[in-house]
């Protein structure tokens, strides 16, 4: 328990959370229903009126033909669907999860009581994910998110126009059936997303909803621990994008007193947020830094044929420069201080140059050459790919204008992450409100909203050495994802090993938006670190 409370007390506020409930002030009609979680009780018994207790009678029992690899394996599960995870929802269909607990693989027994716990969510776009059955939502891993209409990031200025697209369901999934296939719990929680909007018109999903959101799921396993099969000691985390930026924030900013009024408000359980590990797939993170190294990496590129706004760019990749060097980070294999002189060699040696070399020497020397002869940019010599970091960034090209998060007219994603109950969207780095196009009131972001900012942000908790920070990592990136630049994948690394964490980072090379290469890896990985056969 984080906070020690006498139970008494927690009774007595659930019972609080219950009236908010039941009052029904905040939730829709065919917005989702509250799921009945009838606690048992013993006649004689006193009724507990712990509304948080997971429904372990409460499943269907599901066998599937599951491919892992060059093979199949037969899992039965038992599947526990739409747990609403707080006391006091604002709306069910996000704020419930579904649980796959396996208890049969290829016709033998198995006991997933102490099983590592993979903690799924399935948010593309910062928008919201449910896990409701006939939701048009369901899974976003199906949507090409870049093609959402509000959502930019829709043109493909690349040379196959691949790396925009996400890859689809099967490939995103994937983790999840390993999982369950290896004889691990599966939890797929929903959360609130920056599309949310109530019958009024109010907003009730921008940030930090998500991940107050994740963090209440996270709660309501570790309360009930005693009761649902897996060890909530070894919950981790994966997504994807957006939701590979949630997994990351969801690991570092373990039990942070900030989500508190917020997870309060939802009644969430009063228990630790912590977490074990976090898979970061493509993680669009450190929002409020990423225009700056978008324009340091992809400042010469073209946006559409087209110069995007050199001023803007330089000034942007000037702040770079100085935010880089403020970090402090010093490079893997004794490389020394991190800056914005020296990032590009850096990331180059360890992640480009390794993964170009891996991926052509996996090919026959057909396949090489024919690789080769349409990049005559890279060189192979004595088993070893070699081009500049320059070459490179002009084969991938850029996807976003400058600057590429907090757009000037208010229309990305992101700036939409940042509105609230009554604004849509909003500015959220200095650069972009001084020369937004849409909102003239500020100079600067206040002191609220960076709060906000900052609690949407990993490397904030990161670079405090925030002690509830998962201890160990797995991130992963498409080098030819142009979603955001390397910098912020890289110095998600880097912070965490500054830190002390345990860091596994990869890279695929020429792989696009969302690539899972190697999921068995990330399965046996988790054996590692969490010690379980
Ligand atoms: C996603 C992609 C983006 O380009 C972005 O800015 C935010 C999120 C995504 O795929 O989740």
């Amino acid at each position: 328990m984080k906070r020690k409370i006498l139970s008494c007390m927690l009774v007595l506020t659930l019972c609080a959370f219950c009236f908010n409930s039941c009052s029904g002030t905040e939730k829709k009609e065919g917005e989702g229903q509250a799921p009945s979680q009838q606690p048992t009780v013993t006649p004689g018994e006193v009724a507990n009126t712990d509304t948080l207790i997971f429904p372990d009678t409460d499943y269907t029992e599901v066998t599937e033909t599951i491919e892992i690899g060059d093979g199949t394996k037969q899992v039965t599960y038992r599947y526990y669907k739409d747990i609403c995870y707080v006391a006091n929802p604002v709306d069910t269909k996000y704020q419930s999860m579904n649980v796959k607990v396996p208890i049969r693989i290829d016709g033998k027994d198995i006991n997933a009581d102490k099983a590592p716990i993979l903690f799924i969510n399935s948010v593309g776009g910062y928008l919201s994910a449910s896990n409701s059955v006939n939701d048009e939502n369901k899974n976003n891993f199906t949507q090409d998110i870049m093609s959402k209409e509000d959502n930019k990031g829709t043109v493909q200025n690349t040379t196959d126009g691949t790396n925009q697209k996400r890859a689809n369901a099967d490939e995103l999934n994937v983790n999840g059936n390993y999982a369950l296939a290896t004889g691990y719990v599966v939890v797929e929680p929903g959360c609130r997303g920056r599309d949310n909007v109530d019958e009024q018109g109010n907003y009730y999903g921008k940030a930090p909803a998500a991940i107050v959101d994740l963090k209440a799921a996270v709660r309501y396993i570790r309360h009930n621990d005693a009761r649902m099969p897996g060890d909530a000691n070894y919950i981790i985390s994966s997504g994807v994008s957006a939701g590979g930026a949630l997994s990351a924030l969801l690991a570092a900013s373990g039990d942070s007193e900030l989500y508190d009024a917020y997870l309060d408000e939802i009644g969430a359980a009063d228990e630790s947020d912590k977490i074990y590990a976090a898979a970061c797939y493509c993680p669009i993170t450190d929002l409020e830094h990423a225009d700056m190294a978008y324009e340091w990496m992809f400042g010469s590129v073209d946006y559409n044929g087209k110069a995007v706004d050199s001023k803007i760019s330089g000034t942007l990749s000037d702040a770079f420069s100085e935010y880089q060097t403020s970090l402090n980070y010093t490079g893997r294999n004794n490389f020394g201080a991190i800056t914005a002189d020296n990032y590009d060699v850096y990331i180059l040696d360890t992640y480009l140059i390794p993964a170009a070399t891996t991926y052509l020497s996996d090919m026959t020397k057909e396949e090489r050459d024919a690789y080769l002869a349409e990049r005559p940019w890279i060189t192979w010599k004595d088993g070893k790919a070699k081009f500049t970091f320059e070459d490179y960034v002009t084969y991938i090209g850029r996807q976003k204008n400058a600057p590429a998060f907090d757009s000037f007219d208010l229309s990305s994603g992101e700036n939409s992450l940042f509105g609230d109950k009554t604004t849509d969207a909003k500015h959220f780095t200095d650069v972009g409100i001084q020369n937004s196009t849409a909102d003239k009131g500020n100079s600067e972001i206040d002191e609220e909203l960076q709060t906000i900012v900052n609690m949407m942000n990993p490397m904030y908790f990161i670079n405090e050495n925030n002690a509830g920070c998962a201890k160990y990592w797995w991130i992963r990136y498409g080098t030819k994802d142009t979603n955001t630049s390397l910098p912020i994948i890289v110095n998600l690394d880097l912070g965490l090993n500054k830190i002390g964490k345990t860091v596994d980072t990869t890279m695929y090379w020429d792989a696009g938006h969302g690539t899972n290469q190697d999921p068995a890896a990330f399965i046996r990985w988790i054996g590692d670190i969490t010690g379980y056969k």
